[in-house]
């Protein structure tokens, strides 16, 4: 029997729209993430159980796991029967990269059960293939931080498709989920299909400033140009006021307020416990909808998907 625990992550994060994902984790210890066990059987079976089950599919086919099970079944044509455990912790549709949670523990998971041996760029391939199969457009932000932890730089490239970035340790992130849901893929599609010049520049110009902060360590650069032009000014129709929650966490001392990936979770990014425990209580009082939401001050997790014991 093996179990994977695959951590929740921030997509974008604020100024890399699909070229910036990392990896987190509450600093209180709570396992946020999804986890997938496997062992032999004598049938197959496909076991969801954890907060947000009920908000799967019932169609056993439209499932990611069962997606991504039936991608290994094919390839190593074993017809080996076996009985999968999904987890679900992860909301569905919050921007906490739930979808690719699921997908990093179980490709992880089969890949070990079947002995595939799949390098590390055929799994995140296979991750990002999966996650483009439900959310409306390929995309390693959220699959390539959950796989690998860190901070992660997608570049697409045929040799070094993905990069880990420095980080800054002190940094709390503050996620707050308001216990609502946003599909990705509606959140895809109100963007622009162009841009002006002058909003390609300044997207170019606050990555690249971000990245240099970030070798530098020149944390208030990295703060300041922590800005999307590409997303975040569409997507923040989406979240009733933003600009109001943004301006207020921000007299409490939070450095910043953004969307996580495709929202509706905001993330805020605080340098002291003081300071972000009253964000959090500020958030849990006013972000929050109903009692499935939650905030947490997190971590980078820079360990990424993991076994955990049984
Ligand atoms: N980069 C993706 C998006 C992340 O913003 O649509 C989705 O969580």
């Amino acid at each position: 029997m093996i179990k994977i625990y695959a951590p929740a992550s921030i997509g974008n994060v604020g100024v890399g729209f699909d070229i910036l994902g990392a990896a987190i984790t509450p600093i209180d210890g709570t396992l946020l993430g999804d986890c997938v066990s496997i062992k032999s059987s004598n049938t197959f079976q496909l076991n969801c159980y954890g907060n947000f089950s009920t908000h799967l599919p019932s169609d056993i086919t439209k499932h990611i796991t069962w997606k991504a099970w039936n991608w290994f079944n094919k390839k190593t044509n074993k017809k080996k029967p076996i009985s999968i455990t999904l987890e679900k912790n992860m909301p569905i549709g919050s921007g906490l990269g739930s979808s690719a949670s699921s997908i990093v523990a179980s490709v992880l998971a089969f890949n070990y059960f079947y002995k595939t041996k799949l390098t590390t760029i055929e799994l995140i391939k296979l991750m990002g293939t999966l996650e483009g199969s439900i959310s409306g457009g390929i995309h390693y932000d959220n699959v390539a931080p959950c796989y690998l932890g860190g901070l992660q730089l997608i570049t697409n490239d045929i040799q070094y498709p993905i990069q880990k970035l420095p980080v800054f340790k002190n940094w709390l992130w503050i996620i707050a989920w308001p216990g609502i849901t946003v599909s990705t893929s509606s959140a895809r599609n109100i963007l622009p299909l162009h841009y002006s010049q002058e909003e390609c520049v300044q997207n170019s110009r606050n990555l690249s400033t971000f990245i240099h902060a970030l070798y530098t360590q020149k944390s208030e650069l990295a703060i300041r140009f922590m800005k999307d032009t590409i997303a975040e000014p569409y997507r923040i129709l989406l979240i009733k006021k933003f600009l109001y929650i943004k301006k207020t966490i921000k007299k409490l001392g939070a450095l910043t307020c953004n969307i996580s990936g495709s929202g509706p979770t905001l993330f805020s990014i605080c340098l002291n416990i003081s300071i972000a425990n009253k964000v959090k209580n500020w958030l849990e009082k006013n972000y929050i909808k109903n009692n499935q939401g939650f905030v947490h001050i997190c971590k980078i997790d820079q360990l990424g998907a993991r076994k955990i014991r049984i």
